[in-house]
């Protein structure tokens, strides 16, 4: 850990701070046109496996924005690849694995003991922390295993997750070990962003939303509680992150994550008092938000921190990464108004003043 003291890190840890911290996922990504500068010379894996040009795109997103936070460079899916599937990435199509999971069997060949071979995200994590050192944290991230369950199953993103829950609902025991392999990698490979300096951690559940409360507590919650108590132990909060998840969240607080990632679809009040004390919430403006007027932009960043309210451990962020062709001077503005707002603002005090 390199910037244990810094507004990101105490928030996480639901300390007092001077003004709420603010880092939008996907701040690194073709809205930026220093990004898609590099990208014109670089296809995007080679980008996440090139330590200097990760950690470059890391540390020119987090200075351009002015933001608390710099998230690690890399992709959701690079673990797939060191398990055994190929995958690529289709120009405007998103992701596509050659060799999807089909049933127990694919899943008896994953491999587990290769996560040294992602040992190109910690290095860039390592230059970015030096980069930074104590003036701003280093995000490092991961997949959730069901997320990634859901890409390896389906091949590509999906609507309905028919492969999914066909496989969860008609093999159950196939799917534990499918999640508990996930998480042996997942493991080692997060643990070793904490060690090369990562200051905390995100699981990206980006899709666990699609599942009913139900299925959440029967096929997911048991292997999640498991990962994030595995990666708590490495010292580093953990930031838990889904969309759509309103209804799911009395079962996310059983995860045991320090910070609950949301998105716009509940108010971030009702997260705060749905998760209760000893749970930081990051969030959870709309991405679309940023294609308003900037003074929208701003009344809607405001409107976030009021219902935030001080509360301790608030981190700012959007409730999904930012999407392309976002103007980049409202995410700057973005910024510097959660700032500004949040400073003036009483926090919630750690302690009663005497006079
Ligand atoms: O700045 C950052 O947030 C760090 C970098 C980052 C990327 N991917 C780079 C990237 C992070 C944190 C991710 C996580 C990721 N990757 C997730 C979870 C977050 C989420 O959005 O829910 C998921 C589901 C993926 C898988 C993935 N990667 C998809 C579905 C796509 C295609 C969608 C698209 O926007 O085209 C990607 C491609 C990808 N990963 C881009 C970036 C910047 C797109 C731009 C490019 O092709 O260069």
């Amino acid at each position: 850990m390199s910037a244990p003291d810094s507004r990101f890190v105490r928030a996480c840890r639901r300390q007092p701070v001077d003004a709420t911290p603010v880092w939008l996922m996907r701040q690194a990504g073709r809205y930026m046109p220093e990004y898609r500068k590099v990208r014109k010379q670089h296809t995007l894996l080679e980008i996440c496996k090139n330590p200097e040009l990760a950690a470059d795109v890391t540390i020119t997103a987090a200075e351009r924005l002015g933001v608390d936070a710099a998230i690690i460079f890399a992709d959701l899916l690079l673990p797939l690849e060191v398990m055994g599937l190929e995958f690529e990435f289709e120009e405007h199509e998103g992701p596509k694995i050659r060799n999807p999971l089909r049933d127990a069997n694919g899943i008896a060949q994953l491999k587990t003991d290769r996560a040294s071979e992602l040992g190109y995200v910690a290095e860039s994590v390592q230059l970015v922390a030096r980069h930074f050192g104590t003036r701003l944290p280093v995000i490092g991230f991961c997949g959730a295993p069901f997320t990634l369950a859901s890409y390896m199953i389906e091949g590509r993103g999906s609507r309905n997750y028919v492969e999914t829950k066909r496989m969860m609902y008609s093999d159950p025991e196939a799917w534990d070990e499918l999640m508990r392999r996930i998480s042996r990698v997942l493991v080692q490979y997060a643990a070793e962003q904490v060690k090369a300096g990562a200051d905390a951690l995100q699981i990206f559940d980006s899709w666990v939303g699609c599942l009913s409360p139900t299925d959440f507590t029967r096929f997911v919650l048991p292997h999640t509680k498991v990962l994030v108590a595995e990666l708590k132990a490495t010292g580093a909060p953990i930031i838990y992150f889904g969309t759509d998840t309103a209804t799911l969240l009395p079962s996310i607080k059983q995860t045991r994550a320090e910070v609950i990632g949301v998105d716009w679809r509940i108010p971030i009040n009702d997260a705060f008092e749905t998760l209760g004390d000893n749970f930081g919430v990051q969030g959870n403006l709309d991405p679309v938000a940023l294609f308003a007027p900037e003074t929208e932009v701003r009344r809607q960043a405001r409107d976030v921190l009021d219902r935030a309210g001080g509360r301790a451990g608030h981190v700012f962020n959007l409730g999904h990464g930012i999407l392309p062709d976002t103007p980049v001077e409202n995410v700057i503005a973005l910024v510097e108004e959660v700032h500004a707002y949040s400073a003036k603002r009483t926090h919630a005090p750690a302690r009663t003043v005497a006079f």
